[in-house]
């Protein structure tokens, strides 16, 4: 079996999920890292692609770049999937490109920078009969995709209450004043969106919730706040949730949560048992 050519736009040295990415191809063993175009600096791009050992051709100094050589290659040479991790202003026209060119993409959370970015690139992925894929990197862990099929077998009965929360710590100070890189474009309206935590980590809560019930989120009131002075999107929050079925939930993201690192859980019920992190619990009379 040929493996899958994969390029990548964004990941470069020192990057945090451009790495993950490169690591979950390589798991299953059925991806090729073939090209790509790994920072805003040419310069960086090309160290950043000798160093994962690819031929210096096949590194680009942008991403442009990177769709019009490929495509000009042998279609058996040229990269067939494209993995986009790049910060949230730059997910819609890398994504948008790609399919226009022909390649099938995966890119990672939050979909686009505003909601009509992300219908259009809907459409655009609809229109290019090429596969679109959204990473949440928690739908892939063993455990969320057990609790998923436990409610899709009605072992908990009819879902009635949903609790998804993801605290963070790491922005408990002004971060961005210190040269954090990471910290600076995700507090930075114009390269985060109009969402901070909430667009960040919310979204991973908001996808967990939705998977693991396999209801649809129909309704949503949120208070969002910003805590760290001086800091200019939300790092906190809480919201209140209405499900498809009538359900109703409550969904707690933050960044200010001092102490805390990725502490991601979710708790379901239904009127038959429920599901508490890894406990799966019914009671006595089911
Ligand atoms: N699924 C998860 O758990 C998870 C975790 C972290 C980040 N993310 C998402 O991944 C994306 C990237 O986040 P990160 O933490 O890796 O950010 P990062 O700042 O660590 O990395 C971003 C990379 O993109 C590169 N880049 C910037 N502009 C570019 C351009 N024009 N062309 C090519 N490369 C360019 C940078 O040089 C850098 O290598 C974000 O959208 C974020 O929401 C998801």
């Amino acid at each position: 079996m040929q493996k899958l050519r994969l390029g990548m736009v964004g990941g470069g040295m020192g990057a945090f999920i451009g790495a993950v990415h490169r690591i979950a191809a390589r798991i299953d063993d059925q991806y090729e890292l073939v090209c790509g175009v790994f920072s805003s600096s040419a310069e960086n791009s090309r160290a950043s692609g000798l160093m994962l050992g690819l031929s210096p051709d096949r590194v680009y100094s942008s991403y442009q770049e990177l769709f019009e050589k490929e495509s000009q290659l042998p279609e058996d040479q040229r990269a067939q999937v494209i993995s986009i991790v790049t910060p949230n202003h730059l997910h819609y026209e890398p994504a948008r490109q790609a399919l226009e060119s022909g390649f099938h993409v995966i890119l990672d959370k939050p979909m686009t920078f505003s909601l009509q970015e992300a219908k259009d690139l809907a459409n655009a992925a609809s229109a290019s009969g090429r596969l679109f894929c959204l990473t949440h990197t928690y739908t892939g862990y063993p455990m969320v995709k057990e609790a998923r099929q436990i409610v899709q077998e009605g072992r908990l009965g009819r879902i009635r209450k949903i609790y998804v929360e993801y605290p963070q710590g790491w922005l408990s100070g002004f971060e961005e004043g210190s040269g954090n890189k990471q910290a600076s474009w995700r507090t930075n309206p114009d390269q985060s969106g109009a969402a901070g935590a909430m667009g960040d980590i919310g979204t991973h809560a908001f996808n967990l919730a939705e998977y693991v019930s396999g209801l649809e989120v129909t309704k949503l009131c949120a208070d969002i706040n910003i805590v760290v002075e001086g800091r200019k999107l939300d790092d906190d929050g809480a919201v209140l949730l209405k499900f498809a079925n009538g359900a109703s939930g409550v969904l707690m993201a933050s960044q200010v949560a001092a102490g805390e690192e990725n502490n991601i859980k979710i708790r379901v019920y239904g009127e038959k048992g429920g599901l508490n992190g890894s406990k799966v619990m019914q009671t006595a009379s089911c």
